[in-house]
């Protein structure tokens, strides 16, 4: 895995918002893997605004995104959908039917599962994947535990994740929904290239583990030590606590 620092969360957020429209230039037919998250919010504002400035084409990009809350509809405002609306798809020319998402209020979770894992084959695989980390190490909502599930799939969220999720409920952990629907490590580790972006010293522990640990359960995120294309985008501030 490669790993650069950058000198701060919007020094990341610009190299990164760079990255992605290159890309987008280059192929404009690139299907992006998108997570959400705190992290990733200086980066869909850096997309916003290079959006806005210059006017790249996001009509043939495709999207699909890391995983939503089981019981939200899309037009919850807890929505991950929702969020990912606010943040990007609302401020580029995407096409709606180009937003890959999974269907938290699906009747059948397992059918919307194959649906998601269908729908991403049939353009031909993720091109490019960008994945926050959990504090405890999961990647998309895949937890540490004793095994992990290949494909997307059903998930209960631990504690840890769903307080850090309060903050897209007023604060009131009791409002975070406690199952989830998300991408599996197989459908993650088949995209041509990902890259990993975490901010702040509450990552540490979690970015050391994934780096420099053996290949574990325990921590769902050092499964990409098994892919040949992983950059991961630190802070300075995660940065020096690794040193
Ligand atoms: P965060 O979440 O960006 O809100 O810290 C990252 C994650 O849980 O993947």
């Amino acid at each position: 895995m490669k790993c650069q620092a950058y000198p701060g969360e919007d020094a990341l957020a610009a190299a990164l918002g760079r990255i992605i429209l290159d890309t987008i230039r280059r192929l404009p037919a690139v299907v992006l893997g998108l997570p959400t998250g705190r992290t990733p919010l200086g980066l869909y504002a850096e997309l916003a605004r290079l959006t806005a400035l210059e006017q790249p084409d996001w009509s043939e990009v495709r999207t699909f995104n890391l995983d939503e809350f089981v019981g939200l509809a899309p037009s919850d405002s807890g929505s991950y959908r929702a969020f990912m609306q606010e943040r990007l798809f609302h401020h580029v020319n995407i096409r709606p039917e180009h937003i890959g998402f999974l269907d938290g209020v699906a009747e059948d979770a397992d059918a919307e599962c194959g649906r998601y894992e269908r729908a991403i084959a049939a353009v031909g695989g993720i091109d490019l994947m960008v994945l926050g980390i959990g504090a405890n190490g999961h990647i998309g909502f895949n937890e540490p535990g004793k095994t992990l599930a290949a494909r997307t799939h059903l998930v209960t969220l631990d504690a840890p994740t769903r307080a850090a999720n309060a903050l897209w409920f007023d604060g009131d952990v009791t409002r975070v929904p406690r199952q989830a629907l998300t991408m599996g490590m197989a459908t993650i580790l088949a995209a041509r290239a990902i890259v990993l972006i975490a901010t702040g010293e509450t990552k540490a522990e979690a970015v050391r583990a994934m780096l420099y640990g053996g290949v574990t359960t325990a921590v769902p995120a050092s499964f990409l030590q098994l892919h040949p294309q992983v950059n991961v985008m630190l802070d300075q501030s995660l940065a020096d606590q690794l040193a």
